[in-house]
């Protein structure tokens, strides 16, 4: 692929692209206590990119902030190449879903829809035609004559959601805009989100504390924690390459081994564990010194199970007792026991349908385990 094609989709790799939002030193800070904490971001247009985080880390704080409802402690906010601070919120080419979304309790379903409309002055068989579709969208189409409070609490969101979608903002900020939805309704309102942005090129910033929409959704994840930015990429390298073990554990699951570095050559770097004489063998280089103190975490699904003995002795190999079994229909996981007495988790697809009372390995059974050179990632902090 040429260098042009392969910015088109990712802009952030291109280093002459302007960002649509660009945010510099942005701080809050409620007394004493700094909510966000002088970060950068450069979003890019038609991106949908997710801040992800733990309860309390800054994430709605920041999404007031672009969208004008909180006043920066200190710091900017460009959007689309213009200075923000000082425009207020319903000048900002910006529509934001709060949290707690206050839908106008003495208006019908269509009449919340349509509210941000009609102030706009478009006329009415284009505000219909509008909420119309706006209401299909969302599955609410029968419901457009009820008042918020017959509506259970998903019903509700989707109002809200449809009212932040039908102004076709070029930014939209939604603050946990699934939450109260059930999965089903969640996973095809993703996709209309998707579609939504690629038909009508809106930027998203989604605030999320659910990992799985964050890595369905995003073009990128910037994962918070106590108002800082931990790392910030594609939902791939979120994954496969976390930088730190506070992303690897908070994005899905994963084994950590504590160890330190005795050998680190160009192409491969060893790592003999803290607890044992365990070694790990990772296909790459490292810039730490030899002796360094590192993490090695291997994703569950990464870990081949076995109950027999490897052939020759070597790195990436590991035995123990199978302490627990769960079945979770489209994979089971395995939780093993080493000698150490750490517990290491291994994940295994159910490929064809178990009998019942059917696994890998039984409880109590002795197992080894082994993985790729490629399937580990060192991590330094
Ligand atoms: N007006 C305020 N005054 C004082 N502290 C505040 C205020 N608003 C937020 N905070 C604090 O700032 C921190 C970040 O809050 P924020 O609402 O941004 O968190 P969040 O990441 O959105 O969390 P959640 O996932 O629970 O919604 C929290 O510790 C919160 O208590
Ligand atoms: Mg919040």
């Amino acid at each position: 692929m040429s260098q042009a094609a392969e910015t088109v989709d990712r802009p952030w790799l291109d280093a002459d692209a302007q960002p649509f939002i660009k945010i510099r030193g942005m701080t809050k800070r409620f007394g004493d206590f700094t909510a966000v904490d002088n970060v950068d971001l450069d979003i890019y247009k038609g991106e949908l990119f997710s801040l992800l985080g733990g309860s309390g880390c800054g994430k709605s704080t920041l999404l007031r902030m672009m969208a004008g409802f909180e006043s920066p402690t200190a710091g900017t906010v460009h959007i689309d190449g213009t200075l923000m601070n000082e425009i207020p919120a319903y000048e900002r080419p910006v529509n934001m879903m709060f949290q707690s979304y206050a839908l106008f309790p003495h208006m019908t379903v269509a009449k919340n829809v349509a509210y941000g409309l009609v102030r706009d002055g478009l006329g009415k068989s284009e505000v219909t035609k509008r909420v119309d579709e706006m209401l299909d969208m969302v599955e609410l189409g029968d419901f457009s004559k009820r008042k918020p409070h017959q509506l259970s609490g998903g019903q509700q969101q989707r109002v809200a959601l449809a009212r932040a979608l039908v102004k076709r903002p070029k930014v939209l900020l939604l603050d946990e805009p699934l939450g109260a939805l059930d999965k089903r309704l969640r996973e095809q309102t993703q996709f209309e989100l998707m579609n939504l942005q690629e038909e009508l090129g809106v930027t998203f910033v989604v605030v999320t504390h659910d990992q799985e929409e964050a890595m369905t959704l995003s073009t990128r994840i910037a994962v918070m924690d106590q108002g800082k930015f931990m790392q910030i990429g594609t939902p791939t390298e979120i994954y496969e390459t976390p930088d730190s073990r506070h992303v690897a554990s908070f994005i899905g699951s994963t084994n950590i081994f504590q160890g330190f570095v005795v050998e680190n050559k160009p192409d491969h770097v060893l790592v003999q564990s803290r607890r044992d004489d365990s070694l790990f063998y990772i296909d790459h280089g490292l810039d730490v010194q030899e002796n360094a103190k590192v993490w090695v975490a291997i994703r569950p699904e990464k870990i081949r199970l076995s109950k027999t003995p490897p052939k020759k002795a070597g790195p990436n190999q590991l035995s123990g007792i199978v302490q627990d079994i769960g079945y979770l229909g489209r994979m089971s996981t395995y939780k093993v026991k080493l000698t150490n007495d750490k517990i290491v988790e291994i994940t295994h697809p159910n490929q064809v349908r178990p009998k019942s009372g059917e696994h890998l390995a039984d409880w109590e059974e002795k197992v080894y385990l082994s993985w790729e050179p490629t399937s580990a990632v060192v991590l330094t902090k």
